[in-house]
């Protein structure tokens, strides 16, 4: 394991932007991650560590450590009548796990198809998409505690799960050092089409779901069709999460806007915040969504998506976002908040 100085993380993040870490490791296996945490440079500074770099927003240098997981390996841990029991090291990538699951049959996350990122990511925000959350099929989580070096594990009760959040997003950020997990599959199961836009495509297309990989393939073609390609133009998925709302709230927003989209989920209503900024502009009359202000702007498809076309630094783009939040709480009384995490 080699120590690097003054690296360069413009490839390591998928908005594209130019930022330099002052110290910089890559770890591929528990060796190195040991003899990681007894080196000085990551003892004695701030921490960072980074996945696929699909959830990050470099919007200066990073005056730290950033540890790349690149820890590989995913094999079958345990399997009984109904469940495939599979750990994942955390340097896989998502969606090459969800690839290992559907070419076994395997049912749980085929709807978290084709989402950017690292498994040891994951857990971090709770990765969500199509009506299925990452907390749904996960058993347990395996983490170094970063201070004493020692394995923890996490079982899923007590990974403190909610919308797009963990433990290791709130008390224990930074604390752990996620480096696999383990998720509970099912060998039978007829997938999770409730999401209306998934239901549509497959209806639109004909499509009668008979297995896992019928539905992962429909959520990548719905999410190429809607979602820009990072590696063609720097992105980080949904900047900004839905918002939650109570009864009240938006039954007085329907006085005003009767046609405000709402979801319903385990008792909490979610407005897609999509359809916030969509319906609002940097002036009056004009409408956020698709636009550009030179090397920044808003996904024409999906107002939640902030886009680098090549050049923008990361206060450029973090501007931009402010002056969406300030539009849509003048107009909607509404608070949005960033998905992204801001460095
Ligand atoms: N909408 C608009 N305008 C837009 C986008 C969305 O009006 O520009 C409204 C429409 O009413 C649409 C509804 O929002 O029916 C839902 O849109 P979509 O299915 O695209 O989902 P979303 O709520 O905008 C969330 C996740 C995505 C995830 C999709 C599908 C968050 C912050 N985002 O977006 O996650 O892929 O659902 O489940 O929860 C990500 O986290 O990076 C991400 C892409």
């Amino acid at each position: 394991m080699k120590i690097e100085k003054d690296f360069d993380l413009t490839k390591l993040n998928t908005f594209g932007v130019k930022a330099q870490a002052k110290f910089f490791a890559e770890v591929k296996n528990e060796e190195d991650l040991v003899e990681l945490f007894n080196t000085p440079e990551f003892r004695d500074n701030q921490r960072l560590f980074l996945g696929g770099g699909s959830n990050v927003l470099f919007t200066k240098n990073f005056e730290g450590i950033v540890v790349l997981n690149r820890m590989k390996g995913m094999n079958v841990v345990k399997e009984d009548e109904e469940n495939v029991f599979i750990k994942s090291m955390g340097g896989e990538f998502w969606h090459d796990l969800v690839k290992f699951t559907v070419e076994r049959g395997l049912w749980g996350i085929e709807n978290l198809a084709f989402i950017p990122g690292t498994v040891g990511a994951a857990p971090v925000q709770n990765i969500g998409a199509y009506g299925v959350e990452l907390k749904d099929t996960l058993e347990n989580v395996e983490a170094y505690d970063i201070d004493t070096g020692k394995q923890v594990i996490f079982y899923k009760d007590e990974c403190e799960f909610g919308y797009r959040s963990s433990i290791f997003k709130g008390k224990y950020k930074g604390k752990y050092f996620i480096s696999s997990l383990v998720l509970k599959l099912s060998k039978r199961g007829k997938g999770n089409t409730d999401y209306k836009i998934l239901r549509d495509y497959l209806e639109e297309n004909k499509i009668k779901v008979e297995t896992s990989r019928d539905i992962s393939e429909a959520v990548t073609a719905i999410r190429k069709s809607k979602l820009p390609d990072p590696i063609l133009i720097g992105n980080a998925g949904s900047f900004f999460k839905n918002v939650f709302v109570d009864r009240e709230e938006l039954e007085s927003l329907r006085k005003t806007y009767p046609e405000v989209p709402s979801f319903e989920e385990e008792g909490i209503i979610k407005i897609p915040a999509g359809w916030l900024i969509e319906k609002c502009g940097p002036r009056d009359g004009t409408n956020w969504k698709g636009y550009r202000e030179g090397n920044i702007g808003v996904h024409e498809k999906q107002a939640l998506v902030l886009v680098n076309y090549g050049g923008a630094t990361g206060e450029e783009i973090k501007n931009l976002s402010e002056k969406i939040i300030f539009s849509v709480s003048l107009k909607f009384g509404l608070l949005l908040e960033r998905e992204v995490n801001l460095i």
